[in-house]
Protein backbone atom coordinates (compact mmCIF):
# COMPACT_ATOMS: atom_id res chain seq x y z
CA UNK A 1 0.00 0.00 0.00
CA UNK A 2 1.36 3.29 -0.95
CA UNK A 3 1.47 5.81 1.77
CA UNK A 4 2.10 9.48 0.02
CA UNK A 5 1.64 13.32 1.66
CA UNK A 6 2.48 15.05 -2.21
CA UNK A 7 -0.60 16.12 -3.99
CA UNK A 8 2.10 15.14 -7.32
CA UNK A 9 2.30 11.73 -5.97
CA UNK A 10 -1.13 10.42 -5.24
CA UNK A 11 -1.80 12.35 -8.57
CA UNK A 12 0.86 10.03 -10.44
CA UNK A 13 -0.15 6.95 -8.77
CA UNK A 14 -3.69 6.87 -9.64
CA UNK A 15 -3.48 8.94 -13.23
CA UNK A 16 -1.33 5.67 -13.77
CA UNK A 17 -3.94 3.30 -12.68
CA UNK A 18 -6.92 5.40 -14.42
CA UNK A 19 -4.41 4.99 -17.81
CA UNK A 20 -4.84 0.98 -17.49
CA UNK A 21 -8.66 0.81 -17.38
CA UNK A 22 -8.99 0.52 -13.55
CA UNK A 23 -11.81 2.28 -11.35
CA UNK A 24 -10.78 3.72 -8.78
CA UNK A 25 -12.51 4.34 -5.81
CA UNK A 26 -12.42 7.27 -3.09
CA UNK A 27 -13.09 6.92 0.83
CA UNK A 28 -12.60 10.44 1.76
CA UNK A 29 -12.09 10.51 5.67
CA UNK A 30 -10.50 12.91 8.57
CA UNK A 31 -8.85 9.80 9.90
CA UNK A 32 -8.95 8.30 13.51
CA UNK A 33 -10.83 5.69 11.70
CA UNK A 34 -13.24 3.08 13.04
CA UNK A 35 -15.42 0.14 11.80
CA UNK A 36 -17.61 3.17 9.86
CA UNK A 37 -14.65 3.70 7.89
CA UNK A 38 -13.78 0.31 7.45
CA UNK A 39 -17.01 -0.78 6.07
CA UNK A 40 -16.51 2.40 3.09
CA UNK A 41 -13.25 0.53 2.57
CA UNK A 42 -13.93 -2.46 2.47
CA UNK A 43 -17.09 -1.86 0.11
CA UNK A 44 -14.56 0.18 -2.29
CA UNK A 45 -12.26 -3.05 -2.15
CA UNK A 46 -15.13 -4.92 -3.59
CA UNK A 47 -16.27 -2.78 -6.08
CA UNK A 48 -12.98 -1.32 -7.56
CA UNK A 49 -9.95 -2.46 -9.15
CA UNK A 50 -8.09 -0.23 -6.67
CA UNK A 51 -9.09 2.04 -3.41
CA UNK A 52 -7.88 5.34 -1.78
CA UNK A 53 -8.11 6.65 1.25
CA UNK A 54 -7.34 9.91 2.06
CA UNK A 55 -6.87 11.19 5.95
CA UNK A 56 -6.85 15.08 5.87
CA UNK A 57 -8.63 16.85 8.99
CA UNK A 58 -9.46 19.94 6.53
CA UNK A 59 -8.76 23.21 8.73
CA UNK A 60 -11.49 24.86 6.13
CA UNK A 61 -14.56 22.94 6.98
CA UNK A 62 -14.37 23.72 11.13
CA UNK A 63 -15.95 27.12 12.11
CA UNK A 64 -13.65 29.52 14.62
CA UNK A 65 -14.97 27.96 17.88
CA UNK A 66 -15.01 24.12 16.53
CA UNK A 67 -12.66 20.93 17.62
CA UNK A 68 -9.86 21.48 15.09
CA UNK A 69 -7.31 21.57 17.26
CA UNK A 70 -8.76 18.93 19.38
CA UNK A 71 -9.85 16.79 16.61
CA UNK A 72 -8.36 13.30 17.41
CA UNK A 73 -5.58 12.44 14.82
CA UNK A 74 -3.45 8.85 14.77
CA UNK A 75 -2.01 8.77 11.55
CA UNK A 76 0.21 5.18 12.24
CA UNK A 77 -3.31 3.49 13.26
CA UNK A 78 -5.18 4.61 10.51
CA UNK A 79 -2.38 3.38 7.98
CA UNK A 80 -2.54 0.09 9.35
CA UNK A 81 -6.32 -0.16 9.33
CA UNK A 82 -6.82 1.14 6.04
CA UNK A 83 -3.84 -1.91 4.76
CA UNK A 84 -5.47 -4.69 6.77
CA UNK A 85 -8.76 -3.63 4.80
CA UNK A 86 -7.28 -3.69 1.55
CA UNK A 87 -6.52 0.02 0.43
CA UNK A 88 -3.81 0.36 -2.20
CA UNK A 89 -3.05 4.13 -1.54
CA UNK A 90 -3.44 6.31 1.45
CA UNK A 91 -3.01 10.14 0.74
CA UNK A 92 -2.33 11.64 4.22
CA UNK A 93 -1.27 15.69 2.69
CA UNK A 94 -0.46 18.55 4.97
CA UNK A 95 -2.46 21.89 5.65
CA UNK A 96 -0.18 23.25 3.38
CA UNK A 97 0.14 20.59 0.75
CA UNK A 98 -3.76 21.48 0.33
CA UNK A 99 -4.05 25.24 1.18
CA UNK A 100 -1.19 26.69 -0.21
CA UNK A 101 0.46 30.07 0.24
CA UNK A 102 -1.85 32.15 -1.92
CA UNK A 103 -4.88 29.55 -1.96
CA UNK A 104 -7.80 31.53 -2.90
CA UNK A 105 -10.66 29.83 -4.67
CA UNK A 106 -13.84 27.99 -3.08
CA UNK A 107 -16.70 26.22 -3.80
CA UNK A 108 -19.81 27.80 -2.57
CA UNK A 109 -23.11 25.71 -2.27
CA UNK A 110 -26.26 26.61 -1.14
CA UNK A 111 -29.73 23.95 -1.54
CA UNK A 112 -29.22 20.93 0.44
CA UNK A 113 -26.72 22.56 2.20
CA UNK A 114 -28.87 25.61 3.89
CA UNK A 115 -30.47 23.74 6.77
CA UNK A 116 -29.68 21.46 9.39
CA UNK A 117 -25.93 21.19 9.72
CA UNK A 118 -25.42 24.12 7.30
CA UNK A 119 -27.61 26.73 9.24
CA UNK A 120 -25.45 25.68 12.74
CA UNK A 121 -22.18 25.37 11.05
CA UNK A 122 -21.83 28.48 8.60
CA UNK A 123 -19.17 27.90 5.82
CA UNK A 124 -19.07 24.04 6.86
CA UNK A 125 -20.18 22.49 3.59
CA UNK A 126 -18.37 25.24 0.98
CA UNK A 127 -15.29 23.69 2.72
CA UNK A 128 -16.63 20.11 2.62
CA UNK A 129 -17.50 20.97 -0.97
CA UNK A 130 -13.79 22.48 -1.50
CA UNK A 131 -11.89 19.82 -0.19
CA UNK A 132 -13.73 16.87 -1.83
CA UNK A 133 -13.70 18.43 -5.00
CA UNK A 134 -9.95 19.03 -4.43
CA UNK A 135 -9.63 15.33 -3.40
CA UNK A 136 -11.45 14.48 -7.13
CA UNK A 137 -9.46 16.26 -8.94
CA UNK A 138 -6.38 14.98 -7.43
CA UNK A 139 -7.50 11.18 -7.39
CA UNK A 140 -10.00 11.25 -10.26
CA UNK A 141 -12.28 8.33 -8.80
CA UNK A 142 -14.44 6.06 -10.77
CA UNK A 143 -16.60 6.06 -7.39
CA UNK A 144 -16.31 7.76 -4.31
CA UNK A 145 -18.24 6.42 -0.35
CA UNK A 146 -19.37 8.60 2.28
CA UNK A 147 -21.54 7.39 5.25
CA UNK A 148 -25.09 8.33 5.46
CA UNK A 149 -24.78 9.31 9.18
CA UNK A 150 -23.49 12.63 7.80
CA UNK A 151 -26.70 12.58 5.34
CA UNK A 152 -26.71 15.92 4.48
CA UNK A 153 -22.98 15.79 3.46
CA UNK A 154 -23.80 13.13 1.05
CA UNK A 155 -26.51 15.15 -0.03
CA UNK A 156 -24.67 18.63 -0.68
CA UNK A 157 -21.92 16.20 -2.59
CA UNK A 158 -24.17 14.46 -5.09
CA UNK A 159 -25.54 18.16 -5.60
CA UNK A 160 -21.96 19.18 -6.66
CA UNK A 161 -21.16 16.06 -8.47
CA UNK A 162 -24.32 16.51 -10.60
CA UNK A 163 -24.16 20.36 -10.76
CA UNK A 164 -20.39 20.01 -12.17
CA UNK A 165 -21.17 17.03 -13.97
CA UNK A 166 -17.94 15.75 -12.08
CA UNK A 167 -17.40 12.07 -13.70
CA UNK A 168 -17.75 9.89 -10.30
CA UNK A 169 -20.41 7.93 -8.91
CA UNK A 170 -21.08 8.76 -5.29
CA UNK A 171 -21.80 5.66 -3.65
CA UNK A 172 -23.98 6.36 -0.10
CA UNK A 173 -22.99 3.11 2.44
CA UNK A 174 -24.94 2.52 5.39
CA UNK A 175 -24.98 4.21 9.55
CA UNK A 176 -22.98 1.44 11.39
CA UNK A 177 -23.99 1.25 15.21
CA UNK A 178 -22.07 0.33 18.49
CA UNK A 179 -23.76 -3.07 19.52
CA UNK A 180 -25.99 -0.40 21.72
CA UNK A 181 -26.96 1.84 18.92
CA UNK A 182 -24.87 4.23 19.23
CA UNK A 183 -23.67 5.55 15.44
CA UNK A 184 -20.12 5.45 14.95
CA UNK A 185 -18.34 8.75 15.05
CA UNK A 186 -14.71 9.46 15.86
CA UNK A 187 -16.40 12.33 17.72
CA UNK A 188 -17.35 9.57 20.55
CA UNK A 189 -14.12 9.80 22.22
CA UNK A 190 -14.57 12.91 23.36
CA UNK A 191 -17.28 11.69 25.54
CA UNK A 192 -16.57 10.71 29.40
CA UNK A 193 -18.43 7.15 30.45
CA UNK A 194 -21.81 8.83 31.82
CA UNK A 195 -21.43 11.16 28.53
CA UNK A 196 -21.32 7.87 26.45
CA UNK A 197 -24.69 6.91 28.24
CA UNK A 198 -26.38 9.83 27.41
CA UNK A 199 -25.53 9.55 23.76
CA UNK A 200 -27.64 6.45 23.33
CA UNK A 201 -30.80 9.12 23.17
CA UNK A 202 -29.80 9.66 19.81
CA UNK A 203 -30.90 6.52 18.56
CA UNK A 204 -33.15 5.82 20.94
CA UNK A 205 -35.32 9.40 19.84
CA UNK A 206 -34.74 7.76 16.30
CA UNK A 207 -36.21 4.72 17.03
CA UNK A 208 -39.24 5.83 18.35
CA UNK A 209 -40.09 8.19 15.54
CA UNK A 210 -39.46 5.40 13.53
CA UNK A 211 -42.13 3.37 15.40
CA UNK A 212 -44.54 6.04 15.21
CA UNK A 213 -43.97 6.48 11.40
CA UNK A 214 -44.32 2.69 11.48
CA UNK A 215 -47.37 2.78 12.83
CA UNK A 216 -48.89 5.40 10.71
CA UNK A 217 -48.10 8.47 11.98
CA UNK A 218 -47.10 11.32 9.27
CA UNK A 219 -47.29 14.39 10.65
CA UNK A 220 -43.70 15.59 10.83
CA UNK A 221 -44.29 17.93 13.53
CA UNK A 222 -45.60 14.83 16.05
CA UNK A 223 -42.87 12.87 14.85
CA UNK A 224 -40.38 15.70 16.16
CA UNK A 225 -42.16 15.67 19.42
CA UNK A 226 -41.70 12.12 19.88
CA UNK A 227 -37.93 12.27 19.60
CA UNK A 228 -38.37 15.47 21.71
CA UNK A 229 -39.72 13.89 24.50
CA UNK A 230 -37.26 10.85 24.73
CA UNK A 231 -34.33 13.39 24.49
CA UNK A 232 -36.07 15.96 27.34
CA UNK A 233 -35.74 12.53 29.47
CA UNK A 234 -31.70 12.59 29.57
CA UNK A 235 -30.03 15.40 31.70
CA UNK A 236 -27.13 15.93 29.81
CA UNK A 237 -28.55 16.24 26.54
CA UNK A 238 -28.92 19.44 24.86
CA UNK A 239 -31.01 19.43 21.57
CA UNK A 240 -29.80 21.51 18.47
CA UNK A 241 -31.93 20.36 16.11
CA UNK A 242 -34.54 17.79 15.53
CA UNK A 243 -35.68 18.09 11.85
CA UNK A 244 -37.83 16.03 8.73
CA UNK A 245 -36.30 17.03 6.37
CA UNK A 246 -36.68 15.46 2.16
CA UNK A 247 -34.25 13.15 1.49
CA UNK A 248 -32.70 15.11 -1.59
CA UNK A 249 -33.42 18.78 -1.22
CA UNK A 250 -32.86 18.16 3.19
CA UNK A 251 -35.77 20.73 3.16
CA UNK A 252 -38.03 20.53 6.08
CA UNK A 253 -41.26 19.03 5.27
CA UNK A 254 -44.39 19.19 7.21
CA UNK A 255 -46.49 15.82 6.10
CA UNK A 256 -44.71 12.33 5.16
CA UNK A 257 -45.71 11.53 1.29
CA UNK A 258 -41.92 10.75 -0.14
CA UNK A 259 -38.95 9.31 1.14
CA UNK A 260 -37.58 11.65 4.34
CA UNK A 261 -35.23 11.14 6.74
CA UNK A 262 -35.71 12.27 10.41
CA UNK A 263 -32.26 14.21 11.21
CA UNK A 264 -30.87 16.03 14.55
CA UNK A 265 -28.01 16.84 16.48
CA UNK A 266 -27.61 16.78 19.96
CA UNK A 267 -25.11 18.13 22.30
CA UNK A 268 -24.31 15.82 25.20
CA UNK A 269 -22.30 17.74 27.61
CA UNK A 270 -19.66 19.42 25.10
CA UNK A 271 -20.04 17.32 22.33
CA UNK A 272 -21.99 17.99 19.32
CA UNK A 273 -23.51 14.19 17.83
CA UNK A 274 -25.83 13.86 14.79
CA UNK A 275 -27.79 10.95 13.87
CA UNK A 276 -30.42 10.48 11.41
CA UNK A 277 -32.92 7.93 10.35
CA UNK A 278 -34.37 7.12 7.16
CA UNK A 279 -38.64 7.08 6.97
CA UNK A 280 -39.16 5.44 3.35
CA UNK A 281 -42.48 6.15 1.86
CA UNK A 282 -43.48 4.44 -0.76
CA UNK A 283 -45.08 6.03 -3.55
O1 LIG B 1 -16.97 13.27 6.46
C1 LIG B 1 -15.81 13.66 6.63
O2 LIG B 1 -15.01 13.02 7.33
C2 LIG B 1 -15.35 14.96 5.98
O3 LIG B 1 -16.37 15.90 5.98
C3 LIG B 1 -14.79 14.75 4.56
C4 LIG B 1 -15.86 14.24 3.60
C5 LIG B 1 -13.65 13.77 4.60
C6 LIG B 1 -14.27 16.08 4.02
O4 LIG B 1 -13.26 16.60 4.82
Amino acid sequence: MYVVKTVKEAKEITRKWKSEGMTVGLVPTMGYLHDGHLSLIKRSVADNDKTCVSVFVNPIQFGKNEDFGSYPRDMEHDSALCEQSGADLVFCPSAEEMYPEGFCSHIEISGPAEGLCGARRPGHFNGVCTVVMKLFNIMAPTHAYFGQKDAQQLAVIRRMVKDFNLDVEVCGMPIIREADGLAMSSRNTYLSAGERKAALCLSHALKEVKAQFESGERDAAKLKQSAQAVIAGEPLARIDYIEIVDIISMKPIDRLAAPALCALAVYIGRTRLIDNIALEVLK
